[in-house]
């Protein structure tokens, strides 16, 4: 049996991140509210993937590769951090993105100009179709070019990701144990492309098997967001040699607040931005973290969590996206007077 820590890691986030009480947002929504503050890992302008990539920036060192080649939305989080991880080392990266080139550079697409990335966009509808041969075709260009590329995959999905996330639960757990001698009732997090959720979940499972896992899906549909958790999770546990735990009952995902698609923001999202800023001081994002913070209102709105639960909510980042929905921010704002 191994540990994360078994595992060749590079440090590229500031850890550990803070733990915070909500105190006053908490109350309005009748919880035990705590922030686990991953949007200050630091690189990059942080977020989540910071801690995936400790563990995927090894492999590509090891390949002594020149440039990292990943994936994502426009304003994907994700590719922006690769872009930094990718300097942090003298390498150069190329980011594949969904959409097309925009007129204006605001966000992460500003971020990713200022690293220097390759930008490469491709037409919305077609990039499920396109995506794969693209980077096939821009890899195999490079390597014809005498570079060495190396793809990291959308949203840093992997099993050796997840080592990241079974890791803060970990550093999460350090930090409970001078608050509570019971764990926590509910963890929450944005659900993207799972690898956070996969590793949080086998982490948990670990350490707390009572608490449960609240998975809000910013795209895909619930089913496909669980599925695909329980088999990175599993190929997270087959990697660590560790025991498949017997009922996956930790595990709740809603797709209630995905809205009309992803990086698509909704009212619930707005409005939990601003809910959160104006009682917390706390910034959130419209791609993400504001569609969870709206499932977990709206779950605790509903008495779906029962009376007082015990909550920490997962930021995940994003914060560079907000200037990128400028208009839709104030609208919803002007909408709230
Ligand atoms: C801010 C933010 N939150 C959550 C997520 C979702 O993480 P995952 O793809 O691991 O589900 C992402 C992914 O890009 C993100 O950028």
């Amino acid at each position: 049996m191994k540990q994360p820590t078994d595992f060749p890691r590079v440090p590229l986030a500031m850890l550990p991140t803070p733990l915070e009480p909500l105190e006053r947002l908490g109350r309005a929504l009748d919880m035990r509210l705590w922030m686990k503050r991953d949007d200050y890992t630091g690189l990059g302008g942080g977020g989540n993937k910071v801690r995936k990539l400790e563990f995927l920036m090894p492999e590509a060192i090891r390949q002594r590769a020149d440039v990292i080649i990943t994936t994502g939305g426009h304003q994907s989080n994700h590719a922006r951090i690769v872009a930094a991880a990718a300097r942090r080392f003298g390498m150069d990266s190329l980011l594949v993105l969904r959409g097309a080139a925009p007129n204006t550079w605001q966000g992460n697409l500003l971020l990713d100009r200022l690293l220097g990335a390759d930008l490469d966009f491709l037409p919305y509808d077609e990039y499920p179709d396109l995506v794969a041969p693209r980077i096939e075709a821009r890899a195999e260009e490079l390597r014809a070019a005498g570079r060495r590329p190396y793809v990291i995959p959308l949203g840093g999905a992997s099993a050796k990701g997840a080592l990241g996330y079974v890791l803060a639960v970990e550093e999460l757990a350090g930090q409970w144990a001078r608050l509570d001698d019971r764990g926590p009732d509910y963890v929450v997090a944005a659900a993207g492309s799972a690898g956070t959720l996969a590793g949080l979940l086998v982490g948990l499972q670990r350490i707390w098997p009572e608490a449960r896992l609240l998975g809000i899906s910013v795209a895909w549909p619930a089913d496909r967001v669980r599925e695909r958790t329980l088999e990175l999770a599993a190929e997270t546990r087959a990697l660590l040699g560790w025991a498949e735990p017997r009922a996956q009952e930790a595990l709740i995902v809603t797709d209630e607040h995905v809205g009309p698609r992803y990086a698509v923001p909704t009212d619930g999202g707005l409005a939990a931005i601003r809910q959160t800023a104006q009682t917390e001081g706390i910034m959130l994002d419209p791609v993400y973290t504001g569609k969870a913070m709206d499932g977990l209102i709206t779950l605790a709105r509903n008495g779906r969590l029962g009376r007082s639960p015990r909550v920490v909510f997962v930021h995940t980042g994003g914060m560079p996206s907000l200037f990128a929905f400028a208009d839709a921010l104030l609208s919803a704002e002007s909408a709230a007077r």
